[in-house]
């Protein structure tokens, strides 16, 4: 029991670290035209969306034809295109139809935050 509370208590730390770390902090969506202001709980949340519902099929070696994927396997406007075109072939195929129009918000949310561009270096807003 210690050692699972030791671990939940890395996994936090960790990633509140991550969050601390990378630069975006909002994003304005395409299909809402809303603006969408992230915190720790709402990307817990988007990370639970993703492992439950799409990381089910995109890990290497499935038996779906599904290749990997994560966050950082597009940048963030390509993000921001997935769930506003809806191209994929599984979301064509209603593999997303069990999830809300929400829960796509904050999958979007976390893909968005944690994606191959969103760390930019020279970006000086983190300080604050
Ligand atoms: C039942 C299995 C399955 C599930 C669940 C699933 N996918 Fe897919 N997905 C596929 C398959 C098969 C393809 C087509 C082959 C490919 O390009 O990976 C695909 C394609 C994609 C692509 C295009 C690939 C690319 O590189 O552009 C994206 C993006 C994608 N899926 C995202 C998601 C997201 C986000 C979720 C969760 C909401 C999800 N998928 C859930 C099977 C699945």
């Amino acid at each position: 029991m210690k050692k699972v509370i030791a671990g939940v208590i890395v996994c936090v730390a960790l990633f509140s670290a991550a969050v601390v770390w990378a630069s975006a902090t909002k994003r304005l969506d395409p299909g809402t035209q809303m603006c969408r202001i992230f915190n720790q709980v709402t990307l817990w949340e988007g990370r639970e969306i993703f492992q439950n519902s799409c990381k089910t099929c995109h890990f290497t070696g499935n038996d779906q034809g599904a290749s990997f994927i994560h966050t950082e396997s597009k940048s963030m406007k390509g993000w921001n295109r997935v769930f506003y075109k809806k191209y994929p072939q599984c979301a064509k195929n209603g593999e997303w139809d069990n999830l809300s129009q929400e829960q796509l918000l904050l999958l979007n949310d976390y893909l968005f935050r944690y994606a191959q561009d969103a760390y930019d270096p020279y970006d000086a807003s983190d300080c604050g």
